[in-house]
């Protein structure tokens, strides 16, 4: 099993442990409720915002790959779903994780921070566009890019666990709780596919991309 889907299948076991340990804590004597809760706390603090953020990354790209499965067409339930969750994926990046990352380190953004953004104004702009299979592409090309600087131990997120010490679980918390994004119709005109390559061209890919 990769390493990737590896902490994917333990996250998924800390939160069914956690919930069997919440059972156990309800059907406990008294004396034991603060073992069992303190057990709880630990298993959720094993998670590190590079898992989180990873596994979030596996949950999308699989979800885009169904919709893409079918040759020639597009399976639209797939790709809503990857449209919403990319969007807040990258507002759980953009509006918790780089600002609380910003302040921990005294007000001065992740030097690499200007490059993410950039890179997800090409990302979103791809999502404008109703999906057709040269939009299907230019996302993975650029998200397979995207991902692997977040990615792994020498990327955004591990940075990031180390730079937030302590408050990793407060942060956390909050890009657990993070809001869906109200994600707006698609837009077709020559003004949104122009916007789209100038934004790729931007955040340094080939426009080309998103040539039929
Ligand atoms: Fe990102
Ligand atoms: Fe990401």
């Amino acid at each position: 099993m990769p390493q990737g889907e590896g902490r994917c299948a333990r996250r998924l076991l800390d939160v069914t442990a956690g919930k069997i340990n919440a059972t156990i804590e309800r059907e406990t004597p008294r004396g034991r409720l603060a073992s069992g809760k303190g057990a709880i706390h630990r298993l959720m603090n094993q998670e590190t915002i590079r898992d989180f953020l990873e596994c979030d990354h596996k949950r999308l790209d699989a979800l885009l790959e169904r919709a893409g499965r079918e040759p020639g067409q597009i399976d639209l339930a797939a790709f809503g779903e990857f449209r919403r969750g990319l969007l807040k994926h990258i507002g759980m990046e953009e509006k918790i994780l780089l600002p609380a990352i910003q302040q921990l380190r005294g007000g001065e953004p992740l030097p690499i921070a200007a490059k993410i953004r950039l890179e997800h104004g090409a990302i979103a702009a791809l999502l404008v566009p109703s999906p057709r299979p040269a939009v299907l592409r230019a996302l993975k090309a650029i998200l397979a890019m995207h991902n692997a600087g977040e990615e792994g131990l020498s990327g955004v997120y591990a940075e990031c666990d180390r730079i937030a010490g302590a408050e990793r679980e407060a942060i956390l918390d909050r890009l657990r709780q993070a809001p869906e994004v109200p994600a707006a119709n698609h837009v077709d005109s020559d003004r949104v596919e122009a916007s789209a390559r100038r934004a790729i061209s931007r955040a340094g890919f080939d426009p080309e991309l998103l040539a039929d």
